[in-house]
């Protein structure tokens, strides 16, 4: 990756600054060194580059940063800012997410998850008999959380990037100012989130023109933007922006400017692990994706004779997968948590012997009791299943994967007035009632409990394996508590099916989580196989239907070339950039 002497110097400056951020998570199974460029390879080591993303639009805009010079970093950040604008359903600035990278051959992962309002209390969503106010945590301004994405587009593209800030917002603002046509899936979306807010948001007010074939200007936002663009992330935290976010907050939500002043973005040890030859690079906690799909992945190889000759989503694959995923999310339950605030004992879940353990009390003739696979348990409280996620390598051989989110489509449905912005429903993320035995009879956990500056624990795993230092896939998926399970699932497809990348995206995929009791999610894009069904109620497992099953965003490297797959499911488009 050519650098300029500018770049140079303020990269040997942050990487000071990792090395001490980075010990903020304790317990991870292996250290990554801080970073510090060495002398560049000038040279291509990829036929291309390539992305694959939630929408045309977003492809566009990392063709024209690719032209300009800017690497997967300057990519991705523009990606990111471009979503914003024409995927409002889950692009965002109003929200946060997880950045994983892999640069000049390191592995990083950046969190700019949401964090709780300073004002928030643990019972914030419980009435005076102690019961969760429904819908409390979900639409309106109570249920936003400090949104990060700004923060970390602007800590990524300043560590990394290689072209200037206001170039990777440019064709974010002119999407903003000049519109772009509305999909069908689009106007969907905003028909069934308008209805959801009906009564409760300003949502119409700025949304009702999404009509399909419509040009769809945001004024407000392009404004936003543009300051963004003029002053880094203090045109958002900072000035006009934050304190119109913090006046349409005043009387109705928590988050005030100082809120928004402290709010930073955090580097932090991502989760590695070895796994049939390739080294994955995935994210830690607060999120608890990366160690459920590692576990997943290694318990999975733990049961190689009992999986040996069991053909893809046939009832007895389904069973195996469906037994891990029940332990799995057990774990999940019970230790998860933001590591700022709750020591979670990631080395441990990690470690081979436990992964083993835990694969061998695996029943491969029926499900295993439910109670008796919860080490005490969590809370199993649905979660929202949209979010959104983009892949991204550059021909240097650096990759970018990045999933973020406002949680459910259109996030709280407020819009902070004269800012455009549409703000999460994150807080949703929390156990609102921890310790209390749910509907389905458990008790959650501490873990996850809302606290002040606390960041609610997520699902989102944004994934780069690499194979003798070299990128080899790059994958991450929407998705709510079934991000973990869609990307275990394409990952085996291509690794242990030898599907091609295409196949492996286009398959059926399923979901267990432990509860409700013994059943399999299923999607309507790709229903398991009747007969499959049978077999498997046959055995005691229910089946419920959900929307789909992730959004999958991959790239394949294929020797030197690159080959991104967006999933038939979305809107999303693959494109190599020569
Ligand atoms: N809100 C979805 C997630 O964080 O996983």
């Amino acid at each position: 990756m050519p650098l300029n002497l500018e770049h140079r110097l303020r990269a040997v400056a942050l990487g000071a600054f990792a090395a001490a951020a980075l010990t903020v998570s304790a317990g991870f199974v292996e250290t990554t060194p801080a970073y510090a460029r060495t002398a560049d390879a000038e040279q291509p080591v990829l036929t291309a580059s390539a992305v694959a993303v939630a929408d045309k639009y977003a492809a566009v805009t990392a063709e024209q940063i690719f032209r300009q010079g800017g690497n997967a970093v300057d990519a991705a950040v523009a990606i990111a800012f471009t979503l914003a604008v024409t995927y409002p359903e889950a692009g965002n600035l109003g929200g946060g997410g997880f950045m994983t990278l892999y640069v000049d051959h390191r592995p990083y992962f950046l969190d700019y998850r949401e964090r709780a309002p300073i004002a928030a209390t643990r019972n914030m969503y419980l009435d005076d008999k102690g019961e969760v106010i429904k819908g409390m945590s979900l639409y309106g301004h109570r249920a936003v959380g400090v949104p990060g994405t700004v923060a970390g587009m602007w800590e990524a593209q300043k560590r990394f990037g290689k072209l200037k800030w206001k170039q990777v917002l440019a064709p974010a603002i002119k999407y903003a100012q000049d519109g772009f046509e509305v999909s069908d899936q689009l106007q969907e979306r905003r028909d069934n989130a308008s209805k959801d807010f009906a009564g409760k948001t300003n949502f119409d007010l700025y949304f009702s023109g999404l009509k399909q074939g419509a040009t769809f200007k945001q004024p407000d936002l392009a404004a936003t933007l543009q300051r963004i663009a003029d002053k880094g992330a203090k045109g958002f935290y900072e000035g006009e922006t934050a304190e119109m976010i913090a006046t349409s907050m005043r009387g109705h939500g928590l988050i005030t400017e100082r809120d928004l002043k402290e709010y930073k973005a955090v580097w932090r040890q991502p989760v590695l692990a070895s796994w049939n030859g390739y080294r994955i690079i995935t994210a830690p906690p607060p999120s608890s994706g990366g160690i459920g799909l590692v576990q997943m992945l290694k318990m999975k190889a733990d049961l190689k004779d009992k999986f040996d000759n069991v053909p893809l989503n046939s009832a007895q694959y389904v069973h195996l997968v469906a037994e891990i995923e029940k332990r799995v999310f057990a774990d999940r339950a019970q230790y998860l948590g933001d590591p700022d605030f709750y020591k979670v004992p990631v080395a441990q879940l990690l470690n081979d012997d436990y992964i083993l353990k835990r694969a061998q009390e695996v029943n491969p003739d029926a499900p295993s009791d439910t109670k008796s696979v919860m080490p005490g348990l969590g809370t199993s409280m649905p979660e929202k299943a949209e979010t959104t996620h983009f892949s991204v390598v550059d021909k240097w051989g650096n990759a970018v994967s990045n999933t973020y989110t406002i949680n459910g489509y259109f996030g709280s449905g407020v819009v902070a007035e004269g800012t455009g912005i549409v703000l999460n429903d994150e807080m949703d993320d929390f156990a609102s009632k921890p310790g209390v035995a749910n509907k389905f009879g458990v008790v959650g956990s501490d873990a996850n409990a809302i606290a002040p500056r606390k960041r609610p624990l997520s699902s989102m795993t944004p994934t780069i394996l690499t194979k003798d230092d070299k990128v080899a896939m790059v994958i991450g998926t929407p998705g709510g508590s079934r991000i973990f399970t869609s990307i275990f699932q394409v990952v085996t497809n291509v690794y242990d099916f030898s599907m091609p990348l295409p196949e492996a995206v286009g398959a059926t995929r399923f979901h267990h989580q432990l509860l409700p009791e013994n059943t399999i999610i299923q999607e309507p894009y790709h229903a398991l196989d009747p007969e499959v069904v049978k077999e498997l109620e046959a055995k005691g497992y229910k089946f419920s239907m959900q929307g789909m099953n992730g959004d999958i965003q991959a790239i394949r490297i294929n020797g030197t070339t690159p080959e991104p797959m967006s999933d038939p499911r979305g809107r999303g488009v693959a494109r190599v950039i020569q």
